[in-house]
């Protein structure tokens, strides 16, 4: 992207943060985007990559309606995020609805431009990951950072265990980034309701799409094991 184009930051990030986090709750008697990780609330690590990226134009923050206090307390405390402009989108029941609210709410704005969705479930989103995806959206309607299976794979059911081949099998990661009128067009179709993520609307509807190298860094705090890593990860020293 050369200077000129960054200077007009058309671009919009969505960061959602509107689950429930259920599968961890139990443990943790917080919905796991407002963790405290070494002080602060953890859906303001990737936030702030966000901001610091200067990618821009505007960032929406789409959460559960019960909660805008809580997010607007977390972001008064930040002293980089306190000072920032953010748009506050009341998420739906499914992930899908989240994004679709999003969308409703980006609607209007005109000319061609991006759309990064990014999880905040995955806190640990750096400035540099944001800016190679952002720079590559010339090249494809549809981008996602993955990473390749690292583990072997078995399927297990009522016939057994059976190995499959791991070679060419990639983990989806987000942030995953968006022609904004192909998105829009990708969420009218209601064939693609049951998709887990964007990307994959994408691959279905045959759009030129770009996965990109991610990193094991961008992993999604979902289940107990991934509290041990974060617990590994707040004793480490930070570079
Ligand atoms: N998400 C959302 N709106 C929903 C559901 C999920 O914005 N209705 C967001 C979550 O906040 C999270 C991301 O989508 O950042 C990935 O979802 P997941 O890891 O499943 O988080 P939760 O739905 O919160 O967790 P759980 O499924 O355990 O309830
Ligand atoms: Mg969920």
């Amino acid at each position: 992207m050369n200077a000129q184009n960054k200077l007009k930051r058309k671009d919009v990030a969505v960061l959602l943060l509107a689950g429930k986090g259920e599968r961890l709750y139990d443990a943790l008697k917080v919905k796991k985007q407002f963790l405290e990780f070494d002080g602060k609330a953890l859906f303001l690590y990737p936030l702030t990559s966000l901001v610091l990226s200067k990618r821009f134009s505007k960032i929406l923050l789409v959460h559960a309606e019960e909660d805008r206090k809580k997010v607007q307390d977390c972001l008064l405390k930040d002293p980089i995020l306190r000072k920032e402009k953010f748009e506050f989108i009341i998420g739906g029941k499914t992930r899908n609805e989240s994004v679709r609210n999003a969308l409703k709410a980006i609607k209007g704005k005109k000319g061609n431009f991006s759309v990064l969705i990014h999880d905040a479930a995955r806190p640990f989103l750096t400035v540099k990951q944001v800016s190679f995806i952002m720079d590559k959206t010339y090249r494809a309607e549809a981008l996602t950072y993955c990473i390749p299976l690292a583990d072997s794979l078995f399927r297990q059911d009522g016939k057994g265990i059976a190995y499959l081949d791991r070679k060419n099998l990639y983990l989806v990661q987000t942030p995953q980034v968006f022609d904004f009128d192909k998105l829009v067009e990708l969420y009218q179709n209601p064939d693609y309701e049951d998709t887990t993520d964007d990307f994959s609307k994408a691959v279905r509807a045959g759009m030129k799409t770009l996965p990109l190298p991610g990193d094991s860094s961008l992993f999604k705090i979902t289940g107990k094991d991934d509290l041990a890593l974060l617990s590994m990860l707040s004793v480490l020293p930070s570079d």
